[in-house]
């Protein structure tokens, strides 16, 4: 079945490859897949829920733009835009937190996360984020929001307030239902370094994590520094038990192969890990270097980014606008 698909990437800079695996790689695959509409959106007003530094803010923009077409998202077939060109989000979003409830929005373990012990000191805007996010999907109709595992819990709250509108405004159907659309396995990469800890960009250890802009010989070092443990790959899955390291490896080495867990399990049974290791950074070079490699020469021209931004914002404007428009006749204005 054919599917409407919307999905979002905060430029905050150090995009990796958990984004690469958990999302971006999946924004390529839905939009070849015939039928498909999509929708890929740089969330530069979910970035500024943490302070950002507006001349490295404008860059991190183009450069997560620069990401997605050097993945292979095409702007023939996507529509790619950056949010805040789009007024329909912002005015969407403070709608949908009429509708949201404080106790729904209380219970998101990320805002736990992110503001840390003093939540005092945390901006409204990382509180309300959420429903940012909700009405990023709803005002598109979108059926389908590829995401890692981490944003799983907004998507069921983008849920919950769509069928709360629906119900409230007596009228059925008219925000979609969004599902999620989370891989089995790999949704959830970790740190090179901490096995129980996600590869993320805000850990202050670049070598815990292998960026889209790493070189050759980054990532060859960054995978040699990798933490493994001192007893044998294993050779089936229950050899995987609380070595979350290892099981991450694996796990990298099986999304970029396309196979399952145990055939990489079966291929690399009895090796040592600097085999393991030396074969895995190939595999990781072989699909990032050229895509840093591209967006390196994508950031040369920022008049060409610049002009998909806009371009794909027209397009987008024309929806979100058009589901703004219906909302405010619900409503009542
Ligand atoms: P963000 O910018 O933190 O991350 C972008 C995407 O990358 C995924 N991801 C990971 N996947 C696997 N392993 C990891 N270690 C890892 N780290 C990040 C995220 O799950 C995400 O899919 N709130 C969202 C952006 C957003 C959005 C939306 C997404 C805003 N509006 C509407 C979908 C639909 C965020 O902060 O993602």
């Amino acid at each position: 079945m054919a599917k409407k698909i919307f999905s979002g990437v905060q430029p905050s800079g150090n995009l990796h490859l958990g984004n690469y695996i958990g999302a971006i790689k999946n924004f390529v695959d839905l939009q070849n897949q015939e039928g498909n509409q999509c929708i890929y959106c740089v969330v530069d007003l979910h970035a500024i829920t943490l302070r950002q530094d507006p001349n490295i803010l404008k860059n991190n923009i183009r450069e997560t733009t620069a990401a997605f077409l050097a993945s292979g998202i095409n702007p023939k077939k996507s529509i790619i835009f950056n949010q805040s060109l789009v007024p329909a989000h912002a005015e969407g979003s403070w709608i949908l937190g009429c509708v949201a409830r404080m106790g729904w929005l209380n219970r998101m373990t990320q805002f736990k996360e992110k503001a840390g012990k003093d939540k005092e000191k945390a901006s409204v805007g990382l509180y309300i984020y959420p429903i940012l996010m909700s009405a990023d999907i709803l005002l598109y109709d979108a059926t389908h929001v590829p995401v890692g595992e981490d944003q799983k819990q907004h998507l069921e709250l983008s849920r919950d307030i769509a069928q709360k509108f629906n119900s409230d405004l007596n009228s059925p159907d008219f925000l979609k239902v969004p599902e999620p659309l989370i891989q089995r396995n790999f949704s959830r990469i970790m740190s090179l370094k901490d096995g129980t800890k996600k590869m993320s960009k805000s850990d202050p250890s670049d070598l815990s994590r292998i960026n889209l802009t790493d070189t050759k010989d980054q990532i060859i070092n960054k995978i040699k520094k990798a933490k493994t443990d001192t007893i044998p790959m294993p050779s089936a899955k229950e050899g995987l038990k609380k070595r979350p390291e290892v099981e991450n490896l694996l796990g990298i080495f099986s999304s970029l192969s396309n196979q399952n867990l145990e055939k990489s399990i079966d291929e690399f049974s009895g090796k040592n890990f600097s085999d393991f290791k030396a074969i895995l950074a190939e595999k990781v070079a072989e699909k990032i270097s050229p895509i840093s490699k591209e967006i390196v020469n994508l950031l040369k021209n920022k008049d060409y980014i610049d002009k998909v931004l806009m371009e794909g914002a027209e397009k987008a404007n024309i929806q979100a606008s058009k589901k703004v428009k219906e909302i405010k006749k619900i409503i009542g204005f």
